[in-house]
């Protein structure tokens, strides 16, 4: 099992490529199952869960090519319905392979799927949405299985704004009959760039971005050539290690306004943030300043997949900072590997109190989930001394070789 050993206290200076979206190309990955014709998807991460997606549609039946970071599919060939179990444990969006099969075949099999272990993590909102619009779904032994003859067009109000839900409600009825609505949808930029993309393949989908999506169902998808958005909570990773380490560097390749709140967190805390069309520019001089207090919530809120990376620069920032962490039930697993490089952190339910000590140290830790895990690289870099992370796997799901983007702005990492 791979490792990442890190000599902290290096500054971070010059440029960083922002990768392609993670949580924009697994749902554009699943939609790619419902077109008859080729999918070019250009800016695809190269990532362990984007080669999950892809073996998905292999063992479905479909064709598909990755290199340089360009995925090429063809889903003419898928003929299987059902998804085994290995591979639905293998990440949390191979639940979103259950519209496009459902609209395919009128029928999908399916087992819960994978994913960090952030907390339970049902899907009853996709089951629920999807008997809505007519699906019939029964739970026997682990296995879900949905039918449909006829996907009846209606409208869905979600109780909470899940993300995989809107999108797996946007998948089953793109080629469908009728107009679907669905009121109190995410917002997420990465539910924008999957309207956008099946839109580019003829679906006639309107309103991503805000809280009601239309979906006006048509008849077939066309040949596609699709640019994936890029990855905001990479650039949310970058500009966190930045603000913790000190340094001068340009994100090339991001939409400032998808991390708008996250900029302005960090020029709270102290750091100079300038952003141009398609960059964003981050100096830090400074020690940081703690932020009172951080509550996650749906887009355009302050996004919980952020909450670890913040949870690490503001470790021995000047202040206190408490996070309450409102989207997932167990999202502090970091925490007890924060503490054993000296940072000083309370738990009690949903809340996390921060108490900036005056620096952390380089430990020996180990990653419990994806962004936990890049927190804690994080934090090796802006330590005082040696840091090894163990349980590199959860990272290399979302992040490319994450040891080379950091490598590239002077820090003292490697793997072994
Ligand atoms: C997506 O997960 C992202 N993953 C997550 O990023 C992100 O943290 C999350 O959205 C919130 O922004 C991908 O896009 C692949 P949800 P998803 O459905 O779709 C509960 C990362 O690090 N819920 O909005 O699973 C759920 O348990 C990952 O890149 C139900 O109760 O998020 C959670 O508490 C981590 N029933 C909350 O809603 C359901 O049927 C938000 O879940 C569905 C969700």
């Amino acid at each position: 099992m791979s490792k990442i050993a890190i000599c902290g206290g290096k500054s971070l200076n010059g440029e960083v490529d922002i990768q392609g979206s993670k949580n924009a190309a697994l749902p554009i990955l699943a939609a790619t199952a419902m077109n008859e014709n080729e999918c070019e998807l250009s800016n695809c991460p190269d990532l362990e869960d984007v080669k999950a997606a892809l073996k998905i549609i292999s063992y479905l039946g479909g064709r598909s090519e990755y290199g340089g970071h360009t995925a090429l599919v063809n889903a003419a060939g898928i003929h299987k319905f059902e998804i085994p179990e290995e591979l639905m444990g293998s990440m949390r969006s191979s639940v979103l392979f259950l519209g496009p099969l459902l609209s395919k075949f009128g029928q999908a099999v399916i087992s819960y799927p994978g994913g960090c272990s952030i907390g339970l993590r049902p899907i009853d909102l996709h089951l629920k949405a999807f008997k809505t619009l007519g699906v019939s779904v029964e739970e026997i032994g682990g296995r879900i299985y949905c039918k449909v003859n006829k996907i009846q067009p209606n409208r869905v109000n979600l109780i909470f704004p899940s993300v995989g839900a809107t999108e797996n409600i946007m998948l089953l009825t793109a080629v469908s009959e009728g107009e679907t609505v669905v009121v109190n949808a995410a917002r997420e930029p990465e539910i924008v760039d999957l309207q956008n993309f099946l839109n580019s393949m003829g679906a006639k989908i309107s309103g991503a971005g805000t809280e009601t999506i239309r979906i006006i169902g048509v008849e077939k998808l066309n040949k596609v050539k699709y640019n994936i958005m890029s990855d905001r909570i990479f650039a949310a990773t970058c500009l966190c290690a930045v603000a913790s380490c000190g340094g001068n560097v340009v994100l090339q390749n991001v939409n400032p306004e998808h991390i708008g709140l996250i900029t302005s967190m960090l020029s709270g805390a102290g750091c100079n943030i300038s952003c141009g069309s398609d960059y964003v520019r981050i100096r830090s001089t400074q020690r940081l300043r703690g932020l009172g207090k951080i509550m996650t919530s749906p887009y355009p809120g302050f996004p919980t997949d952020a909450q670890a990376l913040f949870m690490s620069a503001l470790a021995a920032a000047d202040g206190t900072t408490v996070f309450v962490e409102n989207i997932f039930e167990s999202r502090y697993k970091h925490v007890p590997e924060l503490i054993k490089m000296g940072a000083d952190i309370i738990v009690d339910g949903r809340l996390a109190a921060v108490t900036g000590c005056n620096y952390i140290q380089g430990a020996s830790v180990e990653a419990q989930d994806l962004r936990g895990g890049a927190a804690l690289i994080i934090a090796g870099l802006s330590a005082i001394g040696d840091t090894v992370v163990s349980g590199v796997r959860h990272i290399d799901r979302g992040y490319e070789r994450i040891e080379d983007t950091f490598a590239s702005l002077g820090a003292s990492i490697r793997r072994i």
